[in-house]
């Protein structure tokens, strides 16, 4: 596959076709579950509460809450820029209620689809994404309850797949399946994946990719209380979870 010419807008787009993929990945649906299970630890979800999904691509954090009976359906509100990634989210099976748009991040908050102030907002890879992560997260703010939580993962610099398909195959060999023929099969299914990471590298210069100190000085302390940061994603992400002050926007 020859990517080298295309825009970000056209990777995104190439993306939405082989994004679900990254599902056959433990460390990917564990990024998702932890996500989950840190704002339930935080507000208790409930069917009646409401999640904003920032950029939330093809539904991955509607599969995870699907995937696990006990945890309740709550409404979720996901936008991303892509049309190609909402229709795919549009056919995510989601017992709750659930409203994708298109809709881009880097634009006012009023321009979000969002009624009123949401009980959680999860931005899930994507904070990098942005023209202005810091601007992003006081949006983030603008549409969030007071105590309302956010949790958000971003790409460490110089991101390591290896690292995430080596977590995954020991999780594969732990539970006594066959290595060999998982590693053959994901080989074939994330080839197009990893043409695709490789070529977003390449425009890291206006992508925020971020160490952890930058990543934490995103987070406004009038708007954000910080709650919890660690690596996740086999080591290639930081996971941020952080409460909402009563101060407004
Ligand atoms: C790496 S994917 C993450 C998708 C999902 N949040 C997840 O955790 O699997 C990044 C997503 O950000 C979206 N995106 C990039 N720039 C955006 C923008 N300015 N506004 C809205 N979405 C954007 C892309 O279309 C893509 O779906």
């Amino acid at each position: 596959m020859d990517l080298t010419s295309l825009s970000m807008a056209e990777i995104w787009k190439l993306y939405a076709e082989y994004y679900g993929r990254l599902r056959l990945l433990h460390p990917y649906r564990q990024l998702l579950l932890t996500a989950i299970s840190e704002m339930n630890s935080h507000i208790n979800l409930k069917p009646t509460s409401t999640i904003f999904d920032a950029a939330g691509g093809d539904g991955g954090l509607l599969w995870a809450l699907q995937s696990d009976p006990a945890l309740p359906k709550p409404r979720v509100l996901l936008i991303d820029q892509s049309p190609d990634m909402i229709a795919r989210a549009q056919c995510e099976p989601y017992d709750g209620h659930v409203d994708c748009r298109v809709a881009d991040i880097d634009q006012p908050h009023t321009t979000w689809f969002i009624p009123e102030p949401v009980d959680a907002v999860h931005c899930g890879h994507a904070v990098y994404a942005s023209n202005d992560p810091c601007a992003l997260i006081r949006r983030f703010a603008a549409v969030t309850k007071p105590n309302g939580v956010l949790v958000f993962t971003n790409p460490m610099p110089e991101p390591n797949m290896m690292a995430v398909l080596k977590e995954h195959l020991a999780v594969v060999a732990a539970a006594g399946l066959d290595v060999g023929a998982e590693l053959a099969m994901l080989q074939t299914e994330l080839a197009p994946l990893v043409a695709i990471n490789d070529e977003i590298l390449r425009h890291s210069g206006q992508l925020h990719m971020s160490d952890e100190a930058t990543t934490l000085a995103w987070l406004e302390p009038r708007y954000w209380q910080l709650q919890n940061h660690y690596r996740t994603y086999a080591g290639n992400d930081l996971m941020v979870v952080a409460t909402r002050t009563k101060v407004e926007v």
